[in-house]
């Protein structure tokens, strides 16, 4: 499995604490870590500011990883590539939000990722990325053990 940071998640921590809490991508990446284990998955990282090289990640780890869990931050609400380069790919993707989306601007209602979703997990903090991953996972094995699959 990739999880997938965006823009400004590098800051986690110490931006904007009010919303988005005081722990660290290391500590988010930590937590999936642990929690991939049980599950008996492996999970891999990737942090980019840049919507290109979220969309090079994306290209290049779906050779690697059955799915994707996501938090695209600001380009979930503007990026067609990355939504394209994600349904392109055809592997199963969960949206993840620290904070909730709902309650807060109305730009940030609108997803370009979500209508493609597995399931989308938004005001959690940092437990949103591992209930993400349980849900991607559960996803997974239910499709694997699909009678006629
Ligand atoms: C975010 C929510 C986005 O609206 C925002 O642009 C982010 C973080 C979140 O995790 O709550 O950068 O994705």
């Amino acid at each position: 499995m990739a999880v997938v940071h965006g823009p400004n998640l590098n800051l986690l921590g110490t931006r904007e604490p009010q919303v988005y809490g005081s722990v660290t991508l290391d500590d988010v990446n930590a937590a999936l870590a642990r929690a991939a284990a049980p599950l008996g998955v492996e999970v891999e990282f990737h942090q980019s500011n840049h919507e290109g090289a979220l969309v090079d990640f994306v290209q290049d780890a779906a050779r690697r990883v059955h799915g994707f869990v996501v938090n695209a931050g600001a380009y979930t609400h503007t990026s067609i590539a990355l939504r394209d380069a994600l349904a392109g790919v055809a592997r199963p993707y969960v949206e993840v939000h620290v904070s909730n989306v709902f309650a807060r601007e109305r730009f940030r209602h609108r997803s370009y990722l979500a209508g493609g979703a597995v399931g989308v997990v938004s005001g959690f903090g940092a437990a949103s990325y591992t209930l993400g991953l349980s849900g991607l996972v559960e996803h997974l094995r239910k499709e694997v053990l699909r009678p006629g699959s």
